[in-house]
Formats: C-alpha cells, sequence, structure tokens
C-alpha cells in the first residue's frame, strides 16, 4: 500500500457518507448495498494444510544466551529434552519473509486490567492479547483468515490430529506428546480432564469466555483414553462445528498440577478462594504459551519473558518464540491506537472510527513509524434486548415489564425503526467506512447475503405507530410513553442500557441512542461500567439492554457457532435460562435455534451457505438484534516487524493476536531496539518474585 494511496483515503473520510439516502418509508427492505472503501489490504489464500505440520528434526537451536547461561550452567535441561516427541513446525513457504532471528520486544498498549491469572475461573487478564498468548488450546483458529471457505478446518494445536468413529459420535483426539508447561512439568490429558470435569461441567465455576458444557454439545462426554489421547462423545452425528470451539476461548487447560490444589473440590477452599488464588502479583504462573508473565506494576505494565519449554520450532529447528520479551503497557484503547501510530507502542487493532482520521494521516506519512492495513467490514455493534421473562437474572417489577416489551415485536420493531443509523455512524467518523447495519452476520463474513439482510428504515412516525400498537402510550403528557394502566403501575417506560466505558465508540452509540429514544418517547438511563464488571453483570443477566460490540460468531460463523442463537441454556448473549435450567424461547427464536443446529451437523458447504441465509432472514425479520453500524478495522503494526501475514483483518476467527501468529514474527537484528527490561532471564519459579538470570 502506498502513502500516495493512505492520503488519498484520508482525505475521502471527509468526503461522502457512506448511507445511502432512503425515502421515509418504513418497508422491510433489503439492507441498501454498503460502499466499497479504500485501503483495503488483500489476503493471500493458502491451503490449511500448508502452514504446519508436526515431526521431529535432526537437531535444534535456542538463543546463544540460553544456552550458555542456563542449559550449560546445569540450570535448564537441553533444548532438544525441552521440546515434544514431534514439535510443531512451522513451514517456511507460509512465512511472508521466512527463518527468523532472536531478540526484541514487542510493546503492546491495553486499556484492560489483570484481575489474577485464573482465567478458568473466569478471570480477565486484562485482554489486548496477554491471555491469547498465555493460553495455547486444543485447536487454533485465528490464523484461517488466509484459508479459502472450501477448505476450512480448525488447525491443530495441542491436539494435533483427530478422528471420527464410523457412526460419527466418537472423536478421538491426539495430543502432544512429551510437551511442557513453562515450568518444566509435563502436559498431559490430565490437563484436559481437569478443565472439563471440574471448570465446565462445574457450574459453579465460570471460565472467563463463557464455556458451559453446551459449547460442545448438548449431552457431550469427555473422557481420557491414556495420557494422549482423549474422546469425545457427541449426540449427533458429525458435529464438526464444536471442534472450532475448541480453539481460542473456550477449549485451552490451564495448568491442572497448579490450578488443582486450589480448586474447593480437592481443597477447603470456597470457589471465590479458588477463582482468587492466582492474583496479578503471582509471578512465572506456568503456561504452554510463548512468553510467560515475569513482572507487574499496577496500572503501569505487565512484562512476559519467552518460555524455555515452548513447543513449537521453524524448519531449521530454531525454538520459538523468536522474540524474547512482550510488553503490556496499562493505559487506555484509545492511547493504544496513538502508541502504535507514534512508534511508541508496537501493535493496535484500530477499532474506534474515532480514531481513524489522525491515525490514517500519521501512518501516510514518509517516516511512519508503523503499518496501517484495512480489512473488511467485520465489527459491529448491536443493542441486545434481554429476552429472559422466566427469571434470569431476577429482574424486579419494572425490569419485568421491560423485558415483556422486549418479547413484543411491535416494541423492537419501533425501536429499530427510529434508530438513525448515518446520524450514529456520523457521531464516529464521517467517510465511507461505517455503514448501516440491521443486526446480525457482519457483511465482511464469507456467509453475508444481503438480500437475505432485512432493514426497517429510519422513520419515526411508524415508529411511534408501532409504540402504540405494543400498547404504550404517553398517558401524562410528558413526552415519555407510560406502560399501560395494569403493569408497572402504569408509570413512564425507563430501561436502562449497560455499557462499559472502556471504548469511546461504546459511549458515543450509547449516548446516541439514548438522544434517539428520547425522540421516540422512550427514557434511556445509561448504566456505565468498567469492562471486567460489565461482563460480569451481562453474564448475569442483570440488564434490560446492552450496547455491545459483535464477537466472533457474527463474523466467522464457524467460530462459537452455538454462541449464534439459544442454543442451550447459556449459548446466548442476551436470553439464557434461569435457576432451574428454563428457557423461554419465542418461536423465531427456536427457529434461528433449529436453523444454527442444523447448520452445526451440515457438511455440505451449499447446505451451510442455505442455512445461513435463512438464520440472517430471520434474525433481521423479527430484529432479534437492533443492529446500529459496521465497520472494518486496521492492523496497526511497527514496520520492523516481519512475518506479518498479508491482510491479516483485526478479528475474523479470532483476535489479530491470534491470526498474526506473534511466535513466529521477528525483527531483523539491523532494525531490533533496545527495549528489553530482563535482557538474558528467564522465568522464575511458580509464585516466586520475578524472572530469574
Ligand atoms: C480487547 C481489544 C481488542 C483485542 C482484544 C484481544 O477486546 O479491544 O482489540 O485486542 O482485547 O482479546
Ligand atoms: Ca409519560
Amino acid at each position: 500500500m502506498t502513502n500516495l494511496y493512505l492520503l488519498r483515503t484520508a482525505a475521502l473520510l471527509v468526503g461522502v457518507s457512506a448511507f445511502t439516502t432512503v425515502a421515509v418509508a418504513s418497508d422491510l427492505t433489503a439492507v441498501p448495498q454498503p460502499p466499497d472503501f479504500p485501503a483495503q489490504t488483500k489476503v493471500q489464500y493458502v491451503d490449511g494444510k500448508a502452514i504446519l505440520e508436526y515431526k521431529a528434526l535432526p537437531a535444534y537451536n535456542e538463543p546463544a544466551w540460553v544456552k550458555k547461561n542456563f542449559v550449560d550452567a546445569g540450570k535448564l535441561p537441553p533444548v532438544k529434552d525441552r521440546l515434544p516427541k514431534e514439535p510443531m513446525v512451522y513451514k517456511t513457504a507460509n512465512m511472508a519473509d521466512g527463518i527468523g532471528v532472536y531478540g526484541d520486544t514487542m510493546r503492546h498498549v491495553i486499556g484492560g486490567r489483570p484481575e489474577g491469572w485464573n482465567y478458568w475461573a473466569g478471570q480477565t487478564q486484562g485482554w489486548g492479547g496477554i491471555d491469547i498468548g498465555l493460553s495455547e488450546c486444543l485447536t487454533r483458529t485465528g490464523p484461517l483468515f488466509q484459508v479459502k471457505a472450501d477448505d476450512l478446518q480448525p488447525l491443530p494445536n495441542l491436539a494435533k490430529s483427530w478422528e471420527w468413529s464410523k457412526d460419527g459420535h466418537t472423536l478421538t483426539m491426539h495430543l502432544l506428546e512429551g510437551a511442557k508447561w513453562s515450568d518444566g512439568v509435563e502436559f498431559t490429558s490430565e490437563d484436559l480432564m481437569f478443565y472439563w470435569e471440574d471448570n465446565v461441567l462445574d457450574t459453579n465455576v465460570k471460565p472467563l469466555n463463557g464455556a458451559s458444557p453446551e459449547t460442545f454439545g448438548v449431552g457431550t462426554t469427555l473422557k481420557a483414553i491414556d495420557k494422549y489421547t482423549v474422546e469425545w462423545t457427541f449426540k449427533d452425528a458429525f458435529p464438526k462445528q464444536f471442534i472450532y470451539n475448541m480453539a481460542y476461548g473456550t477449549f485451552c487447560p490451564g495448568p491442572a498440577h497448579v490450578l488443582k490444589p486450589q480448586h474447593p473440590k480437592y481443597s477447603k477452599n470456597t470457589y471465590d478462594q479458588y477463582k482468587n488464588a492466582f492474583p496479578p502479583t503471582y509471578m512465572n504462573f506456568p503456561v504452554m504459551g510463548a512468553w510467560v508473565p515475569v513482572a507487574y506494576r499496577p496500572d503501569d505494565i505487565i512484562v512476559l519473558r519467552r518460555n524455555p519449554y515452548y513447543w513449537k520450532v521453524d524448519e531449521k529447528g530454531n525454538q520459538l518464540p523468536y522474540l524474547d520479551e512482550m510488553h503490556y503497557k496499562l493505559s487506555t484503547w484509545a492511547d493504544r491506537d496513538v502508541q502504535a501510530v507514534a512508534g511508541s507502542g508496537d501493535f493496535s487493532n484500530l477499532e474506534q472510527p474515532e480514531n481513524f482520521v489522525e491515525s490514517l494521516k500519521r501512518a501516510a506519512q514518509k517516516d511512519a513509524p508503523a503499518r496501517l492495513a484495512f480489512g473488511s467490514r467485520l465489527i459491529g455493534y448491536n443493542i441486545n434486548m434481554n429476552f429472559s421473562a422466566n427469571g434470569w437474572g431476577d429482574p424486579d417489577a419494572r425490569a419485568q415489564a421491560v423485558r415483556e416489551l422486549n418479547r413484543n415485536e411491535h416494541f423492537r420493531k419501533a425501536v429499530t425503526m427510529a434508530i438513525n443509523r448515518k446520524e450514529l455512524g456520523d457521531s464516529l467518523v464521517k467517510g465511507p467506512f461505517v455503514a448501516t447495519y440491521p443486526g446480525g452476520i457482519l457483511s465482511g463474513s464469507n456467509f453475508y447475503d444481503r438480500q437475505s439482510t432485512m432493514y426497517y428504515p429510519f422513520d419515526l412516525e411508524g415508529a411511534k405507530k408501532e409504540l402504540a400498537a405494543a400498547g404504550l402510550k404517553d398517558t401524562d403528557g410528558d413526552g415519555i410513553v407510560n406502560f399501560p394502566a395494569n403493569v408497572n403501575g402504569g408509570k413512564n417506560v425507563e430501561i436502562s442500557l449497560l455499557m462499559t466505558n472502556d471504548y469511546t465508540t461504546d459511549k458515543s452509540l450509547a449516548e446516541g441512542v439514548v438522544a434517539q429514544m428520547q425522540k421516540l418517547g422512550i427514557r434511556v438511563v445509561l448504566n456505565t461500567q468498567a469492562g471486567k464488571d460489565r461482563d460480569q453483570a451481562a453474564g448475569a443477566g442483570k440488564f434490560d439492554w446492552e450496547v455491545l460490540r459483535t464477537s466472533a460468531e457474527l463474523a466467522s460463523v464457524v467460530q462459537n457457532t452455538p454462541q449464534l442463537a439459544a442454543t442451550g441454556p447459556r449459548t446466548s448473549w442476551f436470553h439464557r435460562a434461569n435457576n432451574k435450567n428454563e428457557l423461554d424461547l419465542m418461536p423465531f427464536e427456536k427457529e434461528l435455534a433449529d436453523t444454527v443446529n442444523k447448520f452445526i451437523v451440515a457438511s455440505d458447504p451449499k447446505e451451510q451457505a442455505e442455512l445461513m441465509k435463512k438464520y440472517q432472514k430471520i434474525y433481521t425479520t423479527n430484529v432479534n438484534t437492533v443492529g446500529l453500524v459496521e465497520y472494518p478495522g486496521a492492523l496497526i503494526i511497527n514496520k520492523r516487524f516481519k512475518n506479518v501475514p498479508p491482510g491479516t483483518p483485526i478479528y475474523m476467527f479470532n483476535w489479530a493476536e491470534d491470526s498474526v501468529i506473534r511466535e513466529r514474527l521477528y525483527v531483523p537484528v539491523a532494525d531490533q531496539g533496545d527495549y528489553q527490561l530482563f535482557k538474558d532471564m528467564l522465568p522464575g519459579k511458580p509464585g516466586g518474585d520475578g524472572p530469574q538470570k
């Protein structure tokens, strides 16, 4: 991409708008064609098998200082004994710049804060790629953006291969043999069984990314056959979709040897004590990932050093990662963009349109330290309405009355018709990036079909009629409609909108919604929370409406597929079961769930495509969510890094922190910066003070 190209893009931003002006008419139509936008990079598609393999190599290498200071000094076994029998080998042909060299640091900036390391019991580690890097999962999906849709299959990772029984009800998985945690303890099927039995099946524990037994299908079982073999059984035949859920973030086991002794089943701890047993100050927490946390300074930085037991190598036998150190500066998400374009940070997912103009201008300059490349429109925002009317989250009388409204189709139609999406888009950024989004599958997805994407155009008068049809009238003339006299005391309709203030975009959109709903005659009150508290409240069902950025299933469809609908008691973001495990689905939600379940067991790509068209039509016609806007994101990465796969989207199957394959990135010696805080040091003892020399 040339600088000139970026400059033109920056100029375009002040030009035309992405929204086609439509005649005022509330008739259901297909959504307008989203406009093209420039500066989009192309992906180089590869065969799924071209990325990696597992095999023993004749010899292995590691950084000279590890050999000299640790192996030769008797502190660490030789590298060949630290690697599994057959390590994962990245193929050189799939590496943009080829075999790398050791050294340097990747400086991340994040807006989250670590609660602790117990991800399996629901603690956030701060997001922004920390947990993605620490945890390795049975399979991997981030890099699949470069694999053509008809060749798609999850990549092997901790599970190096798998096969189906003849009848398709049993899946046997073979784990990497002889791989070790970063403290040298062997990784085995026991780690998987502890995660499954005591963290997923034990519903007192709520893993961070919401893994539940149903994430892998209702009635699914898992058992260990031996140290390196496990067996899944499924109710349906060949539910291949679930193998995608064994990738980030729903099947990434933790170190059983460290976690188990703290779990209530094996100790006197309460569930809360288990969750909090590994605070952020606990250093050298054992991981399977490429880097281990060795230093933490509150509101300042988390530092990670290379994992000497990492189980991946390049074709020359060099143990990965190439980068010796990782930084996570504890700041804000907006600052991540600013630092990445300025060169004081190395990486950002440019995902807040409020920062597009400045970032594009800086990246277009000749001396710009970072590359900036847009992907397709794969970020969207929705208002999710809480659809549970049977007790999820213990609503009081007012909240219960709102839940009933949320389930009324006239009400949902009124809300979506009262949303002026052009105005919302312009409040983020002017120009061709932000487009109308009626909810459902995002337009950048391989499964998107515009003709199946139905949309109720902006029409405030029509919206008011729908509101009246829902039984709402302003009986006291104060401009806000009232509940019918026999509901919630006939009071004004007041709705609480759950949101996070971690992102400017969430704030801009939520405030826009408040103003637009005021015009419709509905009072919306913001319930603003820090990200982690928002997630807690949402997961517990404590909200009327929430404004929420889309996640993987609406972009990739094949990742986290069960979350596309209420396919189980805990799979939907906004409709979960009450404490008796009862789910009160409306007829269209039942249809959505049936369609998704058919997709999960469908093997023909054509059939899958048709099912998703059907899903999209049911979703958008019934206003399953009130879509707001969608737009592309751009990956910003410092120019000194090599092996960045061309066209990496910031979010498709997973976030770019996974998709770029950080363990393969490197910096040529001449370009290496002097950023390492713990040069020539390795992680120390789990729970100890920090790194060792
Ligand atoms: C946050 C950021 C994203 C991405 C993810 C990774 O959600 O907003 O851009 O970095 O963390 O988990
Ligand atoms: Ca009123």
